[in-house]
């Protein structure tokens, strides 16, 4: 998804250390070994083990990569302890859920067909939807649904569940997605009733947004002056926080805004470069998925 404005949003270098947040099943990756010469290299991070398993098998033969198993939010000590001390120069985040992972019903992210209550990006983690939703409060699932899906019935969805629970435990996706439907009905045309809470489950189960703030955090610290982020969002949540983000890392703080000159340590480390962008046409008629995709780029100052 954005993969060529992604790719000219890095500007590579061909020798230079990058990393792939979100490796996925290496299509990003995949654009940017062809750009890398002999002596680039590139890390790519993934929280689900199946992604990993995948990519290693795909660039079996490629020794200029790197595959790991781990999460984003510990960019921090994993770049550190591969890159040998290589200057970094970029870092991609193509943030959402992968197609295959939204297609695997036994993934349980999707409500189009039926599959275990799971939700986990990292299975081997964690404990999967089904589990959260058997114990919370009403009250907790009405926040949940109500922060993470902006869905304006929460309260009735969070009642629904706990009612449809005290008759037998919720543990597949075809039973909340029709439980949810008996709650509300959808105001979006084209779009399930229970796509909103889904999307709010998820996120929380697998901690979506505080792993974004932690992995951002460390990915501007790592980068290189002239080192460059790119950040591909697909829901307006995920894109605020970056927004956020990238306003408070490339604004001097208004408090020391009238000194004449800056101390360093007050210079904010970041340039946003261009505006947002979204998906072609071109783009939008292959693919409808990337209708929500934004990708922001911005770049460390020295
Ligand atoms: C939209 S897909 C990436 C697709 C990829 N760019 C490609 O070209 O195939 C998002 C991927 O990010 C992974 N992911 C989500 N949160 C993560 C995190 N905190 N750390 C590492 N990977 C994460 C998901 O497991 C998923 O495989």
């Amino acid at each position: 998804m954005l993969a060529a404005e992604a790719l000219e949003g890095l500007a590579l270098e061909a020798d230079g250390y990058y990393v792939d947040a979100t490796f996925g099943r290496g299509g990003h990756s995949a654009l940017i070994l062809q750009a890398l010469g002999r002596e680039g290299r590139l890390l790519a991070l993934d929280r689900d083990p199946q992604a990993i398993e995948a990519g290693r098998r795909r660039f079996a033969d490629e020794m200029r990569i790197t595959l790991e198993h781990a999460s984003f939010a510990d960019l921090a000590t994993l770049v550190p302890a591969h890159a040998h001390q290589r200057p970094c120069r970029g870092v991609l985040f193509d943030l959402g859920v992968s197609s295959p992972q939204l297609d695997d019903p036994m993934r349980g992210f999707s409500f189009r067909a039926d599959g275990p209550l799971d939700m986990r990006m990292d299975p081997s983690r964690g404990e999967p939807v089904s589990a959260w939703l058997a114990r919370a409060s009403v009250d907790e699932i009405r926040q949940v649904i109500a922060s993470f899906g902006e869905e304006r019935f929460a309260r009735r969805v969070a009642q629904a569940i706990v009612a449809a629970r005290r008759r037998s435990a919720l543990t597949r996706t075809s039973e909340l997605a029709s439980v949810v439907a008996g709650a509300v009905r959808t105001r979006e045309p084209g779009k399930h009733p229970a796509t909103r809470t889904f999307q709010a489950l998820r996120m929380y189960i697998n901690d979506e947004l505080g792993q974004l703030e932690r992995g951002l955090g460390a990915a501007v610290a790592l980068l290189a002056p002239a080192g460059r982020l790119a950040v591909i969002t697909f829901h307006s949540l995920e894109d605020r926080l970056v927004k956020r983000f990238l306003q408070r890392e490339s604004q001097v703080d208004p408090a020391l805004r009238r000194l004449a000159v800056l101390p360093p340590k007050a210079r904010p480390p970041l340039k946003v470069i261009g505006r947002k962008i979204r998906p072609g046409e071109a783009e939008l008629a292959r693919n409808p998925r990337a209708r929500s995709a934004l990708l922001r780029v911005a770049e460390r100052v020295p």
